[in-house]
């Protein structure tokens, strides 16, 4: 796995969908944070990545509902309120429009702040709808909005998708790399998808 290492430790870190393929990333993150919230749907995947969080880290584990998006948001919102701002931001989400919708919620810290979400390969496909794979978006002044797509891999027989490792290691990479739109793997051409 990279070692992705931030000049200064990151105030806050906010992680939303980070326990499952991307339980490796949030590790990683939670060594370079002073705070770490983990946002997941199960008290079960936010005790597991307790365990692997940093000792010098203060985590804070939210289990939210993102199938109910206005109480979703509003329960971060006041989360998030009692906080410092995240200045630092990795999401995943079934529904690619709540990372907009959650990038609004975001207030305005001394950093910008940068915010990742990883979107599905369905964005990658040349027939996709532009609202869809949120190319159009344009986030708050205060929010730099980066767009990681997971791709596959190609093989000598074929192609396969992305392992869990190679996930959070790409994504750490885009962090890394500070591109607004980067893939992990190859998404092209689509026809070689698996
Ligand atoms: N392109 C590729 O190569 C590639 C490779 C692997 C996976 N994928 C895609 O990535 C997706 C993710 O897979 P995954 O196995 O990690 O499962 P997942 O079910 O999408 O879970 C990922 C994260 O989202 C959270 N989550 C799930 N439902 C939630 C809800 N209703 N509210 C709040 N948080 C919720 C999970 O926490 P909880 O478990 O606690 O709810 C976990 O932290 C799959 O749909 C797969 O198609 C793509």
């Amino acid at each position: 796995m990279m070692q992705w290492v931030p000049e200064n430790r990151i105030d806050h870190t906010l992680i939303i969908g980070g326990t499952g393929m991307l339980a490796d990333a949030a590790a990683h993150l939670s060594k370079r944070s002073k705070n770490l919230t983990s946002v997941a749907g199960t008290k079960r995947s936010l005790s597991k990545i307790d365990l692997r969080i940093a000792k010098d880290c203060t985590h804070h584990s939210l289990q939210l509902n993102w199938n109910k998006p206005d109480e979703f948001l509003n329960r971060l919102r006041l989360h998030l309120g009692e906080l410092m701002p995240p200045t630092l931001v990795l999401a995943w989400f079934h529904d690619n429009t709540l990372g907009p919708r959650t990038a609004e919620l975001i207030e305005r810290s001394s950093a910008p702040c940068r915010f990742f979400q990883v979107l599905g390969s369905a964005t990658a496909d040349p027939r996709a709808d532009a609202s869809k794979t949120l190319e159009a978006y344009r986030a708050p002044a205060h929010v730099v909005f980066h767009r990681v797509v997971l791709g596959f891999v190609e093989t000598r027989s074929g192609s396969r998708w992305l392992t869990d490792s190679e996930i959070s290691s790409g994504v750490l990479e885009s962090i890394e790399s500070g591109d607004e739109y980067s893939v992990v793997g190859c998404v092209e051409p689509w026809s070689s998808r698996p």
